[in-house]
């Protein structure tokens, strides 16, 4: 996959599965906007680890949540760039409780990033992406399986992917692809606190999940070639 010269924007690209598709995308020689909410720290590594790995980086503090701050990094984006190629949501916050512990703020936040930041992204990027773009959202396997504490998140997850469903066909048009793709367990930091929340201690769930898995290891975002 050539990526010279094409914009990747990546939301929650700072960390996780997020940073791993910017390092490679990056040493495929793709110019890397790298959204971050307040870790400022695992942004800027990000960034040196791009540079390293021979791509051109942007960090931009945004909360997805916020349509302004959305407005603003789309447009920092193209100011820096020129154009986007790829947009790709994949930032995600929630509450992992059950859902009769679930209030409002929590489900104002959760949509905000997942449902309304989602679509802020690709509403505020489509202008400046050409034939051939693509928009990825990153959806995960509680969208269509109950997982303990994962009901609101879920919920958001399948209300995303109808939403991708939807922009595939109306953004067909505009030569826009729209694609979900949908993880199962992958070790990151918010996978381990979620795990934390359910068990009490990221150790007794490792030991959980390994005594359940037949191989003895468990998946871990595809390390960058660098
Ligand atoms: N890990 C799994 O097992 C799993 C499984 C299925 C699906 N998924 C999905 O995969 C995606 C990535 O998950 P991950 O585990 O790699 O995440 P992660 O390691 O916890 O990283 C989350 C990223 O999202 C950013 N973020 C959070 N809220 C934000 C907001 N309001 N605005 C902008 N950025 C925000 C964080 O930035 P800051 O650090 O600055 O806050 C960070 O860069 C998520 O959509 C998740 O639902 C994960």
């Amino acid at each position: 996959m050539d990526m010279q010269g094409k914009t990747v924007l990546i939301t929650g690209g700072s960390r996780g599965m997020g940073q791993q598709l910017a390092l490679k995308l990056a040493a495929r020689g793709a110019n890397i906007v790298v959204n971050y909410r307040r870790d400022e720290e695992s942004a800027k590594a990000t960034v040196t680890q791009i540079e390293a790995a021979g791509g051109t980086p942007l960090a931009v503090k945004a909360d997805v949540s916020v349509t302004d701050e959305v407005e603003a990094m789309v447009a920092a984006a193209v100011e820096r760039f020129g154009r986007l190629d790829v947009v790709v949501a994949n930032a995600a916050a929630s509450a992992f409780k059950p859902l009769m512990d679930i209030r409002s703020h929590h489900i104002e936040k959760t949509m905000g990033i997942t449902i309304q930041g989602f679509l802020d992204l690709v509403r505020f990027s489509l202008p400046h992406m050409q034939n051939g773009g693509r928009v990825l959202a990153v959806s995960g396997w509680d969208s269509f399986r109950a997982l303990p504490l994962h009901g609101l998140l879920g919920a958001s997850k399948a209300a995303m992917e109808s939403l991708v469903r939807n922009l595939a066909v109306e953004l067909a048009a505009d030569g826009v692809t729209a694609v979900g793709i949908c993880p199962g367990a992958i070790d990151t930091d918010s996978f381990r606190l979620y795990a934390a929340s359910g068990t009490g201690s990221w150790e007794e769930y490792e030991k959980r999940w390994l005594a359940l898995t037949p191989s003895g290891a468990y998946p871990t975002p595809p390390r960058s070639p660098t």
